[in-house]
């Protein structure tokens, strides 16, 4: 199974659209299988990587609505590895529709494994992006998937919104999807050594430290000037702070997943494996 993550935080302008991107194409870069699936009706990611969105093409509105697969409606990013199902809600009549459909909020989660059982989809990861609030799309991409990566952006903290999505992955755990974890809280917009920035990592670290991941995205306006491009910025400026920001969150993602395919029940076993032991020693 693939490991699936929701990027999501009810406030907009955080960076969701950007890290769903970016972070997939870094993954990619890192040899992973990846799909994004963009769940957001404004249809950012398919734009990200270059896509049009017309009755002429498909997808995730042909999926929730029956009428596809998602094997059916996958394209190539033009990056090896990397796939993309954008969401192809390019009306206000669809924009409508696939608010009602996601009212079935399990359709995602069957329909992931669905193609997953048959064997018709392998990725090492699903990124989703959601949309900048609450809805049936958000709750149901947090019922398909493993955990939540959070975007924060510094300086404009929205504690309120972030303190209910995770009261909503608390709701979701104890019913449908208990196996819903928090993969991190991700600090954005991040500019070393002003006061706002070094004040919102303190305030992150005391209100969500246990959450707070490592890697800190820079502000840096070459992310914004990749989404003109419809490009992630990897494939534009892999040298630029922000590309290279993402990889590392990338290897940081990853090596979390390696930690914890091995059961805390076999503590010693865990110490002695191989990987592990070079992961510690690479600490
Ligand atoms: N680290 C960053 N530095 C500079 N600009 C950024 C950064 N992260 C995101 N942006 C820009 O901020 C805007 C909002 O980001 P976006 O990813 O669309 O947020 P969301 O999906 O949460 O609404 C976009 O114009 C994007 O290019
Ligand atoms: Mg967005």
């Amino acid at each position: 199974m693939p490991s699936i993550i929701a990027i999501s935080n009810p406030k907009g302008g955080v960076g969701k659209t950007t890290t769903a991107i970016n972070l997939a194409a870094s993954l990619a870069i890192a040899e992973q299988r990846v799909l994004v699936i963009d769940l957001d009706p404004i249809g950012s990611v398919g734009t990200g990587f270059g896509m049009a969105e017309s009755p002429n093409d498909s997808g995730m509105f042909e999926v929730l609505s029956g009428n596809m697969d998602i094997p059916q409606v996958i394209r190539p990013s033009g990056i090896p590895k990397l796939d993309v199902i954008p969401v192809n809600v390019y009306s206000n009549e669809r924009e409508i529709r696939i608010g009602d459909l996601s009212k079935n909020r399990v359709l995602l989660r069957s329909q992931i494994e669905r193609a997953s059982a048959r064997g018709a989809i392998d990725y090492d990861y699903i990124i989703i992006d959601t949309p900048p609030v609450l809805n049936d799309l958000t709750i149901g991409a947090l019922m398909a998937s493993q955990s939540v990566l959070v975007p924060m952006q510094c300086g404009h903290f929205a504690i309120k919104a972030v303190s209910r999505l995770l009261e909503m992955v608390k709701r979701i755990r104890s019913s449908t999807n208990p196996d819903l974890t928090v993969e991190g809280i991700l600090l954005n917009f991040y500019e070393k050594g002003t006061r706002a920035s070094t004040r919102s990592s303190e305030i992150a670290t005391e209100l969500f430290g246990h959450f707070l991941l490592k890697t800190r995205i820079p502000k840096n306006s070459a992310l914004g000037y990749s989404a003109f491009e419809q490009r992630p910025l990897a494939q534009l400026d892999i040298g630029s702070p922000g590309a290279i920001a993402y990889l590392a969150l990338a290897e940081e993602i990853i090596h979390r997943r390696k930690r914890r395919a091995y059961p805390l029940s076999r503590k010693n076993e865990i110490r002695r494996h191989p990987i592990i032991a070079r992961l510690d020693a690479s600490e």
